[in-house]
């Protein structure tokens, strides 16, 4: 989807986003958030930040650096920061395909529920692998194509929503991997029948 696309889409649902998708989103977020054993000072970058309904499970004393390309979900994002350590968090209008850091500046980085919407997606991976520095992770969460009948009786029934939320339920894994070089480490379900998965991706020294 375009930006233009993406605002349409998302100005419709923006109310109704933590209602709706929080709940579903939240436990894949907290297992990667967890698992990546953040201690206090480093920095995380989460590109598409959408209304941060992440940014409460951060531990104390972690920095965070947010980036959506649309202000109305950047706008409930900062609605949030007076409930949290908001010194820690940074939430910046930018797209994830061209990002104002400089490289190797974040320890991980996180892409959730995003690769789907946006256009050209493997430039906003290639743009996480240029600003986290080499050993950290780079974890994205999405749904992608399957085989398995259950996730696919699943998908049929949130289609619609879906669509209209620009997720395409065929997306493929592979050759997102494949055009944006990164090297996959673990591709894995919290749940046998989940529909989305977490794949962990190691950034890698640069030339
Ligand atoms: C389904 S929401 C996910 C939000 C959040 N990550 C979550 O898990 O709840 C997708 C978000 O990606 C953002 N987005 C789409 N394309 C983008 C791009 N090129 N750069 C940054 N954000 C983008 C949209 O504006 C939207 O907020």
């Amino acid at each position: 989807m375009d930006i233009q696309a993406i605002e349409k889409a998302y100005s419709r649902y923006v109310k109704i986003y933590d209602a709706v998708f929080g709940r579903m989103f939240l436990p894949r977020l907290r297992h990667v958030i967890e698992k990546l054993a953040l201690s206090p000072g480093q920095i995380v970058l989460e590109v598409g930040v959408g209304t941060g309904i992440s940014l409460p499970l951060y531990p104390a004393g972690v920095r965070v650096a947010g980036v959506d390309v649309l202000d109305t979900m950047l706008a409930r994002a900062k609605a949030k920061l007076p409930g949290i350590n908001a010194r820690s968090v940074l939430l910046a209008k930018m797209d994830g395909r061209r990002l104002a850091f400089k490289d190797n500046v974040f320890d991980h980085s996180i892409v959730a529920h995003v690769v789907s919407v946006a256009d050209n997606p493997h430039e906003i991976l290639k743009e996480m692998q240029r600003v986290t520095r080499p050993g950290g992770s780079i974890v994205i969460i999405n749904h992608f194509r399957s085989e398995n009948p259950a996730s696919l009786v699943l998908l049929k029934a949130f289609g619609p929503l879906c669509r209209k939320l620009g997720w395409h339920p065929d997306f493929a894994l592979d050759p997102l991997i494949a055009r944006s070089g990164l090297h996959v480490e673990d591709v894995y379900k919290l749940h046998p029948v989940d529909l989305w998965k977490i794949v962990w991706t190691k950034s890698s020294p640069r030339n």
